[in-house]
């Protein structure tokens, strides 16, 4: 790839010197693309599909309602109810049995009047919320924390209590919005906890990695940005959204390209940190055998890209630019279909 750049440069005075230092950054180049960074090729791209069809559970008649997922959505505030709303049921969309809100309770009803799937706790701004949410963990897989949050201090000193106790009983974590926020201020709440998954677009990351690594992100870097990042946590996977997704779990990068649109809209990031919610919890329970060795939490990272990429390009065909999320949302079945059942 990086050949590209080598006839653009003719060596006319034959200086040994430029010679030495130019074989010198290109075995540099070399060791960066291929020992410490191993960016995607497309050969790479479909393995990785693949590990991520083995982690998907098969359909069958003899599993009880709960077995594929139940996922857990905190956020929702008095001013954001669509976020939450988007993550739930796009958690459900993917194929987790139930999906819970927790949230504000003027949030909650106006959650429910959009949908009759989801069921909605009105506790997040109680001060019984870390006991009340406590009470339904041990059937929860995995929580999303953050679509709708807001930065009400006594919201986000209540998830800081509800991320503490999903950590002690070792629940997955989908981290996104002001979760991230949150995660900046007290970056030792995330710090080790291995079933951790941040979802930082362009903005949240910058904020995230100056907080943690204490210097500005190398903008010609986004692999080792995210490499970074991931390790100064102390390995938690890393989902950098963006042009392209760049996902790293400290060892491994992957990026994943799936064709989306140029429509973005608002909510995007809700459909992949819900759909996130429920491949995690798929993959943990599918196992590192499934996954070819590779972490569960980068597969089901790099599905719910692709899934999300893949909803936008099939809502954009149809809608062009007026694609909104709730669009997308509609796409997920097909998408599913097309990408991770042929
Ligand atoms: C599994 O891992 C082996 C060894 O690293 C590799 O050769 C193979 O391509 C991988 N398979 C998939 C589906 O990723
Ligand atoms: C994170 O992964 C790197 C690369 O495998 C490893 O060297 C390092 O020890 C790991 N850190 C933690 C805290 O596990």
């Amino acid at each position: 790839v990086k050949c590209v750049l080598w006839p653009g440069l003719s060596i006319t005075n034959g200086s040994i010197f430029t010679v030495l230092s130019l074989g010198l950054s290109f075995l540099i180049i070399l060791e960066r693309a291929f020992s410490l960074h191993k960016p995607h090729s497309i050969k790479d791209m479909e393995n990785t599909f693949q590990l991520v069809r083995n982690i998907i559970p098969p359909l069958s008649a003899r599993k009880h309602k709960g077995q594929d997922g139940r996922i857990g959505v905190v956020g929702g505030c008095q001013e954001y109810t669509g976020a939450p709303y988007f993550a739930a049921i796009s958690a459900l969309k993917v194929g987790a049995d139930l999906s819970h809100v927790f949230c504000a309770r003027e949030a909650a009803p106006v959650i429910k009047a959009y949908s009759p799937e989801l069921i909605v706790h009105p506790i997040l701004d109680s001060p019984h919320a870390v006991h009340e949410v406590e009470q339904w963990l041990p059937r929860l897989h995995a929580l999303v924390i953050g679509p709708g949050l807001g930065r009400d201090d006594i919201l986000l000193k209540n998830v800081k209590g509800i991320l503490e106790a999903s950590k002690a009983r070792g629940i997955p974590v989908v981290v996104d919005a002001d979760g991230l926020w949150l995660v900046a201020q007290q970056p030792a709440l995330i710090q080790g906890y291995q079933k951790a998954i941040l979802t930082p677009n362009h903005m949240e990351f910058g904020r995230l990695y100056e907080a943690v690594l204490r210097g500005p992100v190398d903008s010609a870097d986004h692999h080792g940005s995210v490499l970074r990042l991931s390790q100064a946590l102390g390995n938690v996977t890393v989902v950098q959204k963006g042009e392209h997704d760049v996902i790293s779990d400290g060892q491994q990068v992957l990026t994943c390209s799936q064709e989306g649109s140029g429509r973005r809209c608002g909510g995007q990031g809700d459909l992949l940190s819900g759909s996130l919610g429920v491949l995690v919890h798929w993959a943990l329970l599918a196992g590192p055998e499934k996954t070819n060795g590779s972490s569960p939490l980068l597969v089901a990272a790099f599905g719910a890209c692709a899934l999300t990429r893949q909803c936008n390009h099939q809502a954009f065909q149809k809608h062009g630019r007026s694609t909104t999320t709730t669009d997308m949302i509609a796409e997920v079945g097909a998408a599913f279909s097309k990408l991770f059942e042929t």
